[in-house]
């Protein structure tokens, strides 16, 4: 089969002819339609990830077809039993496991859930990993409620697109920052209530002359404007973070924080449980994730390069066979 596999760490996987799996007891073959770009898999490419193994079929998210059944898989691999936390065993398929940028993959029966009609492989192929990650960020670590107001940083990125969808869907009143014009236009259009360019010094001010206050963050990026974010936060609101693109947070004062009562909570991925409520919510609400582009496997070093300049407004997908 065609497989993209990431030979040697800190360089760019190749497009190779691989063996094809053979499933080991519990788990099926799944033949993938298509297979999604996340931050980790430019991450791993770049030697910036914990724990590189080589040689490994890279991509976290697929979605394909068992004996004609659509499926996609939830990458999150042996969370555990906790509904708080993902065990010690937890990885994420596409390294160290083989994962979707291939043309057949194989995971454990547990993983496989029906795609939700309403989606093509593509758009499908798009959701796992930040429908999963924005789900728990959003709706189980922050709690939104309808009716509450918030903040969705950089939402450039593909999990941030997906915690905007989900927040209209859910009734809030959306705000976005980015430091694109094009992509705050676009966040407009998905119906967030107004978009912020995060790079100006008074971006916080204005967000909370507008807004009359934050009650929930979802924030990927970290960096020194958390110290700006928790200024616009009203008391008791969450701060759900599930990335930290720009850095270590300086700045922060203590003093907001305990006396706003606020609430600072880290979220990674989530649990098989979150992943079926993400699963029931986009189906329900008719969600369909925003693909910003689709390649053929073939260029794959194309899709890569559009996520080293970030200039993509949703997911880059990979298409893996007819
Ligand atoms: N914990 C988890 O489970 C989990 C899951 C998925 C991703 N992540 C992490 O979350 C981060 C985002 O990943 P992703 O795949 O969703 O998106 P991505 O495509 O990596 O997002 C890149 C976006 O980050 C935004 N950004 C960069 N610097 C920023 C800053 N200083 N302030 C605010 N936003 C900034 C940019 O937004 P604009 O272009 O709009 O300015 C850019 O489009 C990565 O660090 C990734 O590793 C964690």
């Amino acid at each position: 089969m065609k497989a993209l596999v990431l030979h040697t760490p800190n360089s760019l996987p190749i497009l190779t002819d691989w063996p094809t799996p053979e499933p080991d007891p519990g788990e099926v073959l799944v033949k993938l339609k298509a297979a999604a770009l996340n931050r980790r898999d430019y991450y791993i490419t770049q030697g910036q990830y914990p724990g590189i193994q080589c040689p490994v079929v890279l991509g976290s998210d697929g979605a394909g077809e068992i004996d004609g059944r659509r499926v996609i898989i939830n990458p999150g691999l042996e969370w555990g039993s906790s509904e708080a936390h993902q065990s010690a065993a937890f990885t994420v398929l596409g390294m160290p496991t083989d994962g979707c940028m291939a043309e057949y993959t194989c995971v454990p029966e547990e993983y496989i859930y029906d795609t939700p009609d309403h989606l093509d492989d593509i758009q499908a192929a798009a959701l796992p990993l930040a429908g999963v990650t924005a789900y728990r960020a959003l709706m189980v670590r922050g709690a939104a409620q309808a009716g509450d107001s918030v903040l969705i940083t950089g939402i450039g990125g593909g999990v941030a697109m997906m915690a905007l969808q989900m927040a209209v869907a859910h009734d809030c009143e959306v705000y976005v920052t980015s430091s694109s014009e094009e992509k705050r236009a676009t966040a407009l259009t998905y119906g967030a209530a107004g978009a912020y360019d995060y790079t100006s010094a008074d971006w916080h001010r204005t967000l909370h002359r507008d807004s009359g206050g934050i009650d929930v963050v979802v924030d990927g990026a970290g960096g020194s404007a958390m110290q700006d974010i928790i200024k616009v936060c009203r008391p008791g609101a969450r701060i759900a973070m599930y990335g930290g693109t720009a850095g270590k947070m300086d700045g922060i004062s203590p003093q907001i924080l305990f006396w706003r009562q606020l609430s600072l909570l880290g979220s990674t991925m989530g649990s098989p449980q979150d992943f079926k409520s993400m699963l029931d919510f986009v189906t329900e609400r008719g969600i369909v994730p925003v693909v910003d582009s689709i390649y053929e496997l073939e260029d794959f070093e194309s899709a890569f390069a559009q996520m080293h300049t970030s200039t993509q407004c949703g997911k880059l997908v990979l298409r893996c066979s007819a």
